[in-house]
């Protein structure tokens, strides 16, 4: 539970105005008892000096015993309002004088005040001894009157006085939060995001200090955006420039590599064909080992050749705009694998395409990696009988991806990610023959798809080569489809 409203102002003013109910309530309960008390000593006094005169007249009736003498007294004081009756006793205890004169001759009755009124009695007496008594009952309302009085006047004071502090409270709680309120609102505007917004609040005051020390941090504020604000756009502009840079060294690299690999071509098939010249029509005249020379020479530029292609067929991959389709990765598989069977009948290769895998991606470059995969594969299962290829539509990390599953050589999980990389092999070239470059070709195509590849294997025992091409590029059209079978 709130005991004190949220705001600082009303705080201030409920802090004052407690206070000082508090001092007031406690300096008016002070002055009214003294007041009380004072006029109550006052009628003490009063009463004491009437008896005093009363007593006189009272101890000569006594002892003349002549107390008609005494009557006119007692009228006389019964016009004074505070007095209600009066009683005179002698020696024996018996009324000899009274206001009321059917108590005269009686027992002098118990004096006992009531809450209206009460007894003052004065013992009556000379030199022989005690004469009588006087007593006389006095009003109790003057008294309470005056009480009332004090009492009233009080709280009339502690109310006005009260009322007069709640205002001085809450105008002074006002002039002082005035100024706060103003750096409050500022702040509150500049995290609005106002960002020009001060609050203009001065002093020599401590508010006045907070305001000043408030403006000031804005504006340092301000100025450090600006400068990040600045150095992010020159950031900005030299990754650009830099990003410029590379893109054109890096398009200078492929085109050198693209024309180196092409003059190659014409030499290359020089020398490759007039090896073949040599050996077809001047065979029979060369010695053994010259014939075994010129054939290694024949296999060499053929290795050489090859490798330009697959170097060419990168860089041309590298440069070719990607344009997105739907194609039946299925199909696609199986036609390949078909065209493999056929250039390499007598091999003996049990192969399985999930039917019906569909992806988004340009057709051209799908083959080429496809083809890149399913040709390593068929390779590397070179002397396995029966041969096994198989590729499917699989899930890694909530993400479609397309598997081709070998049950070749394998390789040393060590070195999967070197695979990727240009001219990197694990295995010699007088096992499987090959450049190194198909599966950077590879790479390069899934990167540009915005997809990821990888392999997995163990040696002797088979590989995995996985890839995805971007999100939601690899689907199942129908599950039980008809096509696709490889
Ligand atoms: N299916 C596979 N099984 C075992 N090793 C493979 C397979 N595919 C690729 N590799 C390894 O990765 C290397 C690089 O492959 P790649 O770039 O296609 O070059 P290449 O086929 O010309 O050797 C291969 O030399 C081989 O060591
Ligand atoms: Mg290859």
């Amino acid at each position: 539970m709130r005991l004190l409203p949220r705001s600082l102002r009303y705080r201030i003013a409920a802090t004052i105005f407690a206070l000082e109910a508090v001092v007031l309530t406690a300096v008016i309960w002070q002055a009214t008892g003294f007041a009380r008390d004072a006029t109550a000593r006052q009628i003490e006094e009063m009463e004491r000096v009437t008896l005093g005169l009363l007593g006189g007249p009272a101890r000569e009736a006594l002892l003349t015993e002549e107390y008609d003498r005494f009557q006119p007294y007692v009228e006389q004081l019964l016009r004074d309002p505070h007095v209600v009756r009066v009683l005179l006793a002698d020696e024996s205890g018996r009324v000899v004088a009274a206001s009321d004169a059917r108590l005269v001759g009686e027992v002098m009755p118990a004096l006992t005040a009531d809450g209206d009124s009460y007894w003052r009695t004065v013992a009556l007496a000379n030199a022989a001894g005690p004469l009588g008594t006087l007593a006389v009952e006095f009003s109790a309302g003057p008294l309470a009157r005056i009480h009332a009085q004090a009492r009233n006047l009080g709280i009339g004071i502690g109310l006005s006085g009260m009322a007069v502090i709640a205002v001085v409270g809450v105008t002074f709680g006002m002039l002082l939060t005035r100024r706060l309120e103003r750096v409050a609102a500022a702040a509150e505007a500049m995290s609005r995001g106002e960002r020009g917004r001060r609050s203009g609040v001065r002093g020599d005051d401590e508010v006045g200090a907070l305001g000043a020390a408030f403006d000031d941090m804005a504006e340092r504020l301000e100025a450090d955006r600006r400068a990040l604000e600045e150095a992010r756009a020159a950031l900005e502009a030299r990754v650009r420039a830099r990003t410029a840079q590379l893109e054109r060294t890096n398009r200078e690299l492929e085109s050198f590599v693209s024309a180196v690999s092409h003059d190659l071509r014409a030499p290359l098939r020089a020398v490759q064909g007039f090896s073949e010249a040599l050996i077809e029509d001047h065979a029979a005249a060369l010695p053994d080992e010259a014939r075994e020379y010129l054939e290694r020479m024949r296999a060499a530029a053929e290795r050489m050749s090859q490798l330009v292609e697959d170097l060419l067929l990168l860089s041309r991959v590298s440069r070719s705009q990607l344009e997105r389709t739907p194609v039946d990765l299925s199909r696609m598989a199986g036609e390949l694998l078909a065209e493999l069977r056929a250039a390499d009948p007598e091999r003996e290769v049990e192969a399985r395409v999930a039917p019906g895998i569909e992806a988004d991606a340009d057709p051209r470059l799908l083959r080429v990696l496809l083809e890149n995969l399913l040709r390593n594969a068929w390779k590397f299962t070179r002397g396995r009988a029966p041969a096994r290829i198989e590729v499917s539509l699989e899930r890694e990390d909530g993400e479609a991806c397309v598997c081709v599953r070998d049950n070749g050589a394998g390789f040393d999980p060590r070195y999967a990610h070197k695979l990727f990389q240009p001219f990197q092999r694990l295995h010699s070239a007088q096992e499987f023959e090959g450049s190194g470059v198909g599966l950077s070709t590879v790479q390069r195509i899934v990167h540009m798809h915005g997809g990821r590849v990888w392999a997995e294997g163990r040696e002797g025992e088979g590989a995995r080569f996985c890839f995805t091409l971007g999100p939601q590029a690899l689907r199942l059209r129908d599950p039980s489809g008809r096509e696709g079978r490889g």
